[in-house]
């Protein structure tokens, strides 16, 4: 069995402004079972086109075309579907007993010539009309289809139709707010045993509220009742007329946010899109264990992040929770001989998110048995240590000094453990400072050593992990899109970086809560270093041309916009649609002026551009102008910012650009982390 889509909007066909991907189509299902049975659910504008594909892939036959109620959206694509004039094609029509009439005298009045030039009297012998039962179960061909009331203005029907294997079930309109708790229930069990539910998420969650009544629902009461069921896959659709296809991904990616561990694909629904039997699950799916462990879900929580920033500040902060240390570091081996100074947390020194710019500091020590770091590193073995300035005397290491004598803090306890990968080999180093007691630097317990040695397996491989995928991307992208022989993989490292960081400045103003800003960070980095994937479209002739653009070149330019959103098409993870919006949007321009490539996506201005767009737009300017590319030579830090403020409330959002210049010190760090 096969499900395709001819119609995913509701209330009225709409054309153009934004809408084209997920097409402007009212409600039109099509069902065909592997046998060649054909099931049709509602005739909305969409049915026109299915009618010509029909018609042209077999000569006659039948079809069942079922309705779920007589509003306009569900109905008003009737008179265009050409198998009704076909005197090879015989159609059997239901429909629910609702209120009023039955449905021969609806038909009859669509097919009425006051409306329409032929009468039903004329065409309709060949076809048959029944009415139904909400409730009642038919066999068409191979397919079983059952019915169950929903809750909408005068009544509505959603379908359940199960062949080859696999059950598909779709809501009608739905509006779970007015249903009664029974009604509620019903339907949950309905559908709890669909593999796949197409579901009328009409309204925004902002919108819904004004709504309430009018017959639908929006996708976060979707998600809360589809929870309660085994369903793994849901499709959203009969989306507002006025709903851009950008405002639609937005939709999702709230969801995402507010709840990264969903286990369930979101799916938008879109014309065209065929749905089949899948089992492949999502992969953020989460099984949750039966009794709470704190370390499982350390393990869970860190397994997610794939940036390698937000693993060592997770495992940073996990490790002095466990040993109530007022600090910690974490070295990471640079190469066989070096140990790189990469995480830094220090609740005196530097309280709070200061600790971002250590995230990019760009020391090193040498990995030998000299320093702490290093033997532990080269030993393997964890080192509890009292007193750093009180060492047993024949041991090869030393303290190094240089940080207390330059900063004043008192280094008295060293918890060190090494951080050990896949084949026993030495990552990093996690070494926590000072166990405070009382507020007094004491003792690291032999407990904290233990769980701290159970975590530091988790955290060598979450570590190893990000860094192998880190590699995997950038790898990919040196490959296919970064053929202009000056961009290199650093310029997407600081793009990444630059937008997560600006990113967490605006979150942490905007008091967005902590793990949201977490995900959202973690994902924008990944999505933002993939701005340009597109340009693998573009010509070398044009990539690489040393001196200006003419028009013709820089118009097929900009169409690697278009073509890197392309690659994200389903989006079914907040990654999908941040790494999607920023490909398709990060040329776009605060006043409105910029361009995504694809003629049928206007130009969209001001908050209208999804954040991440906005964000990474000036990560991206700012590093080409301090870069140098083959059409030009870099221009000093100082110039680049003028014009980055100059074009402020103008090419770029004023608050974006505020919170890029708070953070001057890290972008400045980001650059001397990955210069060339
Ligand atoms: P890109 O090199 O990554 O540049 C990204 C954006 O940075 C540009 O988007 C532009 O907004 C800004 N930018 C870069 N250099 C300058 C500069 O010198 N001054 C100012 N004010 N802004 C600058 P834009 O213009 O939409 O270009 C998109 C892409 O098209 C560029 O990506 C580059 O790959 C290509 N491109 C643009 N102009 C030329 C050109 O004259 N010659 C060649 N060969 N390629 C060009
Ligand atoms: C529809 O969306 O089905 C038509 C309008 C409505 O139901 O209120
Ligand atoms: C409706 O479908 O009930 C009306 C929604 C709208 O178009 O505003
Ligand atoms: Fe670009
Ligand atoms: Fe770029």
């Amino acid at each position: 069995m096969e499900v395709t889509l001819w119609g995913t909007r509701g209330s009225f066909p709409r054309i153009g402004g934004g809408t084209s991907g997920y097409g402007g189509n009212t409600t039109c299902i099509e069902v065909r079972t592997d046998a060649g049975d054909i099931i049709i659910i509602d005739a909305g504008t969409g049915i026109r086109d299915l009618g010509k594909k029909l018609q042209k892939s077999q000569q006659g036959g039948k079809c069942a075309l079922f309705f779920t109620h007589r509003h306009w959206d569900h109905v008003h694509g009737l008179t265009s579907f050409d198998l009704l004039y076909n005197p090879e094609w015989n159609i059997s029509i239901f429909g629910p007993q609702l209120e009023f009439e039955s449905w021969s005298h609806t038909i009859c009045t669509i097919f009425n010539t006051c409306y329409f030039p032929l009468s039903w009297k004329d065409i309709g012998h060949r076809h048959k009309v029944e009415d139904f039962r909400v409730g009642d179960s038919f066999n068409v061909g191979t397919a079983l289809i059952e019915t169950c009331a929903c809750s909408h203005p005068n009544g509505c029907v959603s379908y359940k139709i199960t062949a080859d294997g696999w059950t598909f079930f779709f809501s009608g309109d739905h509006e779970w707010e007015t249903a009664s708790p029974a009604e509620q229930e019903a339907l949950e069990k309905f559908m709890g045993s669909a593999d796949v539910i197409l579901a009328d998420a009409h309204f925004s969650n902002e919108d819904y509220p004004a709504c309430k009544g009018w017959g639908h629902s929006n996708m976060n009461q979707w998600v809360e009742h589809v929870l309660k069921t085994k369903v793994q896959r849901v499709v959203f659709t009969h989306h507002h007329p006025d709903y851009t296809d950008t405002m639609l991904e937005k939709c999702v990616a709230d969801i995402w946010r507010a709840h990264p561990d969903l286990p369930l694909r979101t799916i938008l629904a879109r014309e065209g899109l065929c749905i089949t039997k899948e089992t492949e699950t999502h992969p953020l799916d989460v099984v949750l264990p039966a009794t709470y462990c704190p370390m499982c879900d350390f393990s869970r929580k860190i397994s997610r992040y794939a940036d390698p920033g937000l693993i060592l500040g997770s495992v940073l902060t996990e490790a002095r929770s466990l040993g109530q240390a007022d600090a910690g570091t974490i070295y990471l081996l640079e190469s066989d001989d070096k140990l790189a100074f990469s995480y830094a947390q220090n609740e005196t020194l530097f309280p709070g998110s200061a600790a971002n710019r250590m995230t990019y500091l760009n020391s090193t020590i040498p990995k030998n048995e000299q320093s702490i770091a290093g033997y532990v590193a080269i030993s393997g073995i964890t080192l509890n240590i009292l007193d750093v300035y009180r060492l047993p005397v024949h041991v090869p290491y030393t303290f190094n000094d240089s940080f207390d004598k330059s900063t004043g803090y008192r280094t008295v306890s060293v918890l060190a453990v090494p951080l050990i990968g896949s084949n026993n080999k030495t990552v990093g180093v996690l070494q926590l400072i000072n166990s405070l007691k009382n507020g007094k630097p004491s003792a690291f317990t032999a407990d904290a050593q233990h769980h701290l040695e159970q975590l530091a397996i988790t955290a060598a491989d979450s570590i190893e992990r990000s860094r192998l995928s880190n590699e995997l991307l950038v790898r990919m992208l040196e490959t296919s899109s970064l053929r202009d022989p000056t961009e290199t993989a650093n310029h997407v490292m600081r793009v990444g970086a630059m937008a997560a960081e600006v990113y967490n400045c605006w979150a942490e103003k905007h008091d967005i809560p902590i793990e949201e800003l977490r995900t959202t960070k973690d994902t924008l980095r990944l999505a933002a270093m993939l701005h340009d994937v597109g340009k693998v479209g573009v010509s070398d002739l044009i990539l690489k041309k040393p001196g200006k653009l003419t028009t013709e070149e820089f118009f097929e330019m900009q169409k690697h916009c278009a073509m890197g959103a392309s690659l994200f098409k389903e989006p079914t993870s907040l990654m999908d649609i941040m790494a999607r919006n920023i490909a398709l949007h990060h040329h776009q321009k605060w006043n409105g002026k910029g361009y995504t490539g694809d003629s049928s996506v206007p130009p969209l201005s001001g908050t209208d551009i999804p954040l991440e767009a906005r964000i990474t737009a000036i990560a991206d300017v700012y590093d080409a102008l301090v870069s140098t590319r083959c059409y030009k030579s870099p221009m000093p830090v100082e110039v680049a910012l003028e014009i980055i403020q100059k074009e402020s409330g103008a090419h770029f959002d004023p608050e974006v650009v505020d919170t890029f210049m708070e953070i001057k010190d890290v972008i400045r760090a980001i650059h001397d982390r990955f210069s060339e």
